[in-house]
Protein backbone atom coordinates (compact mmCIF):
# COMPACT_ATOMS: atom_id res chain seq x y z
CA UNK A 1 0.00 0.00 0.00
CA UNK A 2 1.40 3.45 -1.30
CA UNK A 3 1.31 6.37 0.84
CA UNK A 4 -1.51 7.97 -1.38
CA UNK A 5 -3.42 4.84 -0.64
CA UNK A 6 -3.00 4.90 3.62
CA UNK A 7 -4.51 8.53 3.32
CA UNK A 8 -7.37 6.75 1.78
CA UNK A 9 -7.20 4.08 4.83
CA UNK A 10 -6.57 6.38 7.51
CA UNK A 11 -7.28 2.73 9.62
CA UNK A 12 -3.97 1.45 8.02
CA UNK A 13 -1.58 3.73 10.39
CA UNK A 14 -4.26 2.90 13.55
CA UNK A 15 -3.91 -0.82 12.64
CA UNK A 16 -0.03 -0.42 12.17
CA UNK A 17 0.24 1.46 15.20
CA UNK A 18 -1.55 -0.90 17.07
CA UNK A 19 1.24 -3.63 15.66
CA UNK A 20 4.04 -1.96 16.51
CA UNK A 21 3.54 -1.52 20.28
CA UNK A 22 2.07 -4.82 20.33
CA UNK A 23 5.72 -5.58 18.94
CA UNK A 24 8.02 -3.08 21.21
CA UNK A 25 5.64 -4.87 24.40
CA UNK A 26 6.50 -8.38 23.33
CA UNK A 27 2.61 -9.41 23.65
CA UNK A 28 -0.45 -9.30 22.10
CA UNK A 29 -3.02 -6.92 23.56
CA UNK A 30 -6.45 -8.20 24.52
CA UNK A 31 -9.42 -7.68 26.66
CA UNK A 32 -9.88 -9.97 29.82
CA UNK A 33 -13.61 -9.24 30.64
CA UNK A 34 -14.41 -10.71 34.29
CA UNK A 35 -17.99 -10.75 35.35
CA UNK A 36 -19.73 -12.08 38.11
CA UNK A 37 -21.50 -11.13 41.17
CA UNK A 38 -20.50 -8.89 44.21
CA UNK A 39 -17.78 -10.60 46.32
CA UNK A 40 -17.49 -13.43 44.00
CA UNK A 41 -13.69 -13.08 44.19
CA UNK A 42 -13.33 -10.94 40.32
CA UNK A 43 -11.00 -8.32 42.10
CA UNK A 44 -8.61 -10.95 44.13
CA UNK A 45 -8.16 -12.46 40.89
CA UNK A 46 -8.16 -9.53 38.91
CA UNK A 47 -4.93 -8.51 40.95
CA UNK A 48 -3.55 -11.88 41.28
CA UNK A 49 -3.43 -12.30 37.59
CA UNK A 50 -2.22 -9.27 37.28
CA UNK A 51 1.00 -9.95 39.34
CA UNK A 52 1.45 -13.39 37.75
CA UNK A 53 1.33 -11.53 34.20
CA UNK A 54 3.99 -9.12 35.24
CA UNK A 55 6.20 -11.98 36.98
CA UNK A 56 5.88 -13.52 33.09
CA UNK A 57 7.00 -10.01 31.59
CA UNK A 58 3.30 -8.60 30.64
CA UNK A 59 2.56 -5.41 30.95
CA UNK A 60 -1.37 -4.96 32.17
CA UNK A 61 -4.02 -2.52 33.41
CA UNK A 62 -6.93 -3.43 35.56
CA UNK A 63 -9.89 -1.88 35.14
CA UNK A 64 -12.60 -2.30 38.22
CA UNK A 65 -15.84 -1.47 39.13
CA UNK A 66 -15.09 0.17 42.59
CA UNK A 67 -12.50 2.75 41.25
CA UNK A 68 -13.98 3.55 38.08
CA UNK A 69 -17.63 4.67 39.60
CA UNK A 70 -15.49 7.00 41.72
CA UNK A 71 -14.00 8.71 38.54
CA UNK A 72 -14.72 8.24 35.16
CA UNK A 73 -18.75 6.99 36.19
CA UNK A 74 -19.05 8.65 39.10
CA UNK A 75 -22.26 9.84 37.46
CA UNK A 76 -23.45 6.78 37.46
CA UNK A 77 -26.29 4.40 39.31
CA UNK A 78 -26.76 1.05 39.34
CA UNK A 79 -30.01 1.72 36.99
CA UNK A 80 -30.52 -1.31 34.33
CA UNK A 81 -29.59 1.48 31.47
CA UNK A 82 -26.80 2.82 33.96
CA UNK A 83 -25.32 -0.35 34.34
CA UNK A 84 -25.27 -0.60 30.22
CA UNK A 85 -23.58 3.27 29.98
CA UNK A 86 -21.01 2.13 32.51
CA UNK A 87 -19.82 -1.00 30.46
CA UNK A 88 -20.35 1.15 27.18
CA UNK A 89 -17.48 3.48 28.60
CA UNK A 90 -15.06 0.80 30.50
CA UNK A 91 -15.67 -1.01 26.70
CA UNK A 92 -14.23 2.44 24.39
CA UNK A 93 -11.99 2.80 27.28
CA UNK A 94 -10.43 -0.83 27.23
CA UNK A 95 -9.85 -0.25 23.43
CA UNK A 96 -7.83 2.57 23.63
CA UNK A 97 -5.50 0.58 26.14
CA UNK A 98 -5.36 -2.43 23.39
CA UNK A 99 -5.01 0.04 20.73
CA UNK A 100 -1.81 1.03 22.86
CA UNK A 101 -0.86 -3.07 23.10
CA UNK A 102 -1.80 -3.00 26.65
CA UNK A 103 -3.77 -6.09 27.89
CA UNK A 104 -6.81 -4.90 30.12
CA UNK A 105 -8.29 -6.75 33.34
CA UNK A 106 -11.56 -5.44 33.51
CA UNK A 107 -13.70 -6.93 36.57
CA UNK A 108 -17.22 -5.62 36.60
CA UNK A 109 -20.11 -7.23 37.69
CA UNK A 110 -21.34 -7.11 33.80
CA UNK A 111 -24.89 -8.41 35.11
CA UNK A 112 -26.82 -8.83 31.74
CA UNK A 113 -26.38 -10.70 28.29
CA UNK A 114 -26.90 -7.65 26.52
CA UNK A 115 -24.26 -5.62 28.49
CA UNK A 116 -21.59 -7.90 28.01
CA UNK A 117 -22.34 -8.90 23.94
CA UNK A 118 -22.06 -5.02 23.70
CA UNK A 119 -18.67 -4.52 25.36
CA UNK A 120 -17.86 -7.14 23.13
CA UNK A 121 -18.86 -5.61 19.68
CA UNK A 122 -17.32 -2.69 20.84
CA UNK A 123 -13.94 -3.86 21.51
CA UNK A 124 -14.11 -7.14 18.64
CA UNK A 125 -14.80 -10.65 19.09
CA UNK A 126 -11.05 -11.00 18.55
CA UNK A 127 -9.99 -9.20 21.20
CA UNK A 128 -12.54 -10.04 24.03
CA UNK A 129 -11.90 -13.27 26.77
CA UNK A 130 -15.03 -13.64 28.69
CA UNK A 131 -14.13 -14.80 31.91
CA UNK A 132 -17.47 -15.80 34.17
CA UNK A 133 -16.15 -15.62 37.95
CA UNK A 134 -18.58 -18.16 39.69
CA UNK A 135 -19.31 -18.82 43.09
CA UNK A 136 -22.94 -19.34 44.50
CA UNK A 137 -24.62 -15.74 45.68
CA UNK A 138 -24.91 -17.86 49.28
CA UNK A 139 -21.18 -17.88 49.34
CA UNK A 140 -20.99 -13.95 48.19
CA UNK A 141 -23.57 -13.31 50.30
CA UNK A 142 -21.57 -15.54 53.59
CA UNK A 143 -18.38 -13.84 52.04
CA UNK A 144 -20.03 -9.81 52.16
CA UNK A 145 -16.35 -8.51 52.29
CA UNK A 146 -18.21 -4.94 52.22
CA UNK A 147 -21.33 -5.46 54.41
CA UNK A 148 -23.49 -4.31 51.15
CA UNK A 149 -25.39 -7.64 50.84
CA UNK A 150 -26.43 -6.82 54.56
CA UNK A 151 -27.43 -3.40 53.61
CA UNK A 152 -29.41 -4.45 50.68
CA UNK A 153 -31.25 -7.11 52.62
CA UNK A 154 -32.17 -4.46 54.97
CA UNK A 155 -33.39 -2.59 51.97
CA UNK A 156 -30.31 0.51 52.91
CA UNK A 157 -29.11 -0.21 49.40
CA UNK A 158 -31.25 -0.64 46.40
CA UNK A 159 -30.79 -2.61 42.63
CA UNK A 160 -28.08 -5.15 44.49
CA UNK A 161 -27.06 -7.68 41.74
CA UNK A 162 -28.40 -11.05 43.37
CA UNK A 163 -30.58 -9.37 45.44
CA UNK A 164 -33.26 -6.74 43.93
CA UNK A 165 -31.46 -6.89 40.27
CA UNK A 166 -31.00 -9.29 38.41
CA UNK A 167 -27.61 -11.11 37.18
CA UNK A 168 -27.46 -13.42 34.24
CA UNK A 169 -24.71 -16.07 34.25
CA UNK A 170 -23.10 -15.74 31.18
CA UNK A 171 -24.29 -18.07 28.43
CA UNK A 172 -21.12 -19.10 26.63
CA UNK A 173 -17.88 -17.79 28.25
CA UNK A 174 -14.43 -18.06 27.09
CA UNK A 175 -13.45 -19.56 30.64
CA UNK A 176 -14.92 -20.08 33.58
CA UNK A 177 -13.07 -20.22 37.29
CA UNK A 178 -14.84 -21.90 40.35
CA UNK A 179 -13.67 -19.49 43.13
CA UNK A 180 -15.85 -21.53 45.87
CA UNK A 181 -14.60 -24.85 44.90
CA UNK A 182 -10.65 -23.51 43.78
CA UNK A 183 -8.29 -21.83 45.92
CA UNK A 184 -6.75 -18.30 43.99
CA UNK A 185 -3.68 -19.98 43.04
CA UNK A 186 -5.41 -22.70 41.20
CA UNK A 187 -8.10 -20.17 39.71
CA UNK A 188 -4.74 -18.23 38.17
CA UNK A 189 -2.93 -21.23 36.99
CA UNK A 190 -6.25 -22.44 35.09
CA UNK A 191 -6.64 -18.96 33.52
CA UNK A 192 -2.59 -18.35 32.68
CA UNK A 193 -3.14 -21.39 30.87
CA UNK A 194 -6.05 -19.91 28.76
CA UNK A 195 -4.40 -16.70 28.32
CA UNK A 196 -0.90 -17.10 27.49
CA UNK A 197 -1.06 -18.74 23.99
CA UNK A 198 -3.13 -15.69 23.34
CA UNK A 199 -0.96 -12.89 24.35
CA UNK A 200 2.23 -14.55 23.95
CA UNK A 201 3.96 -12.56 21.00
CA UNK A 202 3.78 -13.77 17.32
CA UNK A 203 4.59 -11.61 14.45
S1 LIG B 1 -21.99 -3.17 36.99
O1 LIG B 1 -23.25 -3.91 37.29
O2 LIG B 1 -22.25 -1.86 36.40
O3 LIG B 1 -21.08 -3.99 36.16
P1 LIG B 1 -19.79 -2.52 38.74
O4 LIG B 1 -18.91 -3.71 38.63
O5 LIG B 1 -19.41 -1.31 37.95
O6 LIG B 1 -21.32 -2.95 38.43
O7 LIG B 1 -19.84 -2.05 40.28
C1 LIG B 1 -20.08 -3.00 41.29
C2 LIG B 1 -19.56 -2.55 42.64
O8 LIG B 1 -20.29 -1.42 43.10
C3 LIG B 1 -19.77 -3.65 43.67
O9 LIG B 1 -18.60 -4.42 43.83
C4 LIG B 1 -20.15 -2.91 44.94
O10 LIG B 1 -19.00 -2.65 45.72
C5 LIG B 1 -20.67 -1.57 44.47
N1 LIG B 1 -22.15 -1.41 44.52
C6 LIG B 1 -22.78 -0.37 45.10
N2 LIG B 1 -24.11 -0.46 44.91
C7 LIG B 1 -24.34 -1.59 44.18
C8 LIG B 1 -25.52 -2.20 43.66
N3 LIG B 1 -26.72 -1.68 43.84
N4 LIG B 1 -25.39 -3.36 42.93
C9 LIG B 1 -24.17 -3.89 42.75
N5 LIG B 1 -23.02 -3.34 43.23
C10 LIG B 1 -23.09 -2.20 43.93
Amino acid sequence: MNKEERNIHPVFDWILMRNSKEKLLNQHAKVIWMSGLSCSGKSTIAAALEKELFRRGYVTQILDGDNIRMGLNKNLSFSKEDRIENLRRIAELSKLFINCGIITINSFISPTEIARKSAKSIIGEDDFIEVYINAPIEVCEKRDTKGLYKKARKGLIKDFTGIDSVFEPPENPDIEVRTDLFTVEECIDKLVKFILPLVEYKN
